[in-house]
């Protein structure tokens, strides 16, 4: 039996970042009533896996089993392929407790200088997973090529925007509008294969 999620169903964000709850009720354009972890009181679990994939299962499943609901989550990050991948599951670690990305940024292309690579080439993933409370889930995996400049340029989105330029693009994410981001971001990606593995 495919696992479908009706309109109008209650999902748990399984989140404590109320912006990222908006950004999940907005991708799904609405269809679902979402509640975020933290507002249910629900901690966040440490993110022990080795992959996104794993790390979104790993919190939807948590959120599920406290909740009783069904619930949503996601992980992501940026891969260098000079670095082996890296950050990777580590990106919003590289940034420290401040969340500096100035510095997040600044650790890649020093890291990069080091390797003696001339190959700029990255990725940004995201996985997002449903799992339901009785145990079965569903995760897919988005992802979104492009190439590391140095120094970053924008200001718009967040993260690692101002130093990725997306394959067959000019502007980095932070040049972009949203709007041409969002269209075309590894979580887009996601969405699409999530959505047409649920609706
Ligand atoms: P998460 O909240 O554990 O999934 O951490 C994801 C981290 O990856 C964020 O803190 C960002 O640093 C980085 N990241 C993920 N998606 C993007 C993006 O679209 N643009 C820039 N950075 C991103």
């Amino acid at each position: 039996m495919p696992l479908l999620l009706a309109p109008g169903t209650t999902l748990v964000a399984a989140t404590h970042n109320p912006g990222k709850a908006k950004e999940l009720v907005a991708l799904l354009d609405g269809r679902f009533e979402i509640l975020s972890a933290g507002s249910l009181d629900i901690p966040e679990p440490d993110e022990t896996e080795s992959t996104f994939v794993g790390n979104a299962l790993l919190k939807a499943r948590h959120a599920a089993e406290l909740s009783g609901r069904i619930a949503i989550a996601d992980d992501s990050g940026l891969s260098v392929t000079a670095l082996d991948g890296a950050p990777g599951i580590f990106s919003a670690r590289w940034a420290g407790p401040s969340k500096d990305f100035a510095e997040a940024m600044a650790k890649v292309e020093a890291r990069l200088i080091e390797t003696g690579s001339d190959d700029r080439s990255a990725w940004f993933t995201s996985a997002l997973a449903v799992a339901w409370p009785d145990g079965p889930s569903v995760v897919v995996e988005g992802i979104v090529r492009g190439d590391l400049v140095f120094p970053g340029r924008g200001v718009n989105g967040f993260g690692y925007d101002p130093i990725f330029v997306p394959t067959g693009h000019d502007l980095t994410f932070g040049e972009m509008e949203p709007a041409a981001k969002d269209a075309m971001s590894h979580r887009a990606v996601a969405f699409e294969k999530l959505k047409a593995a649920l609706f």
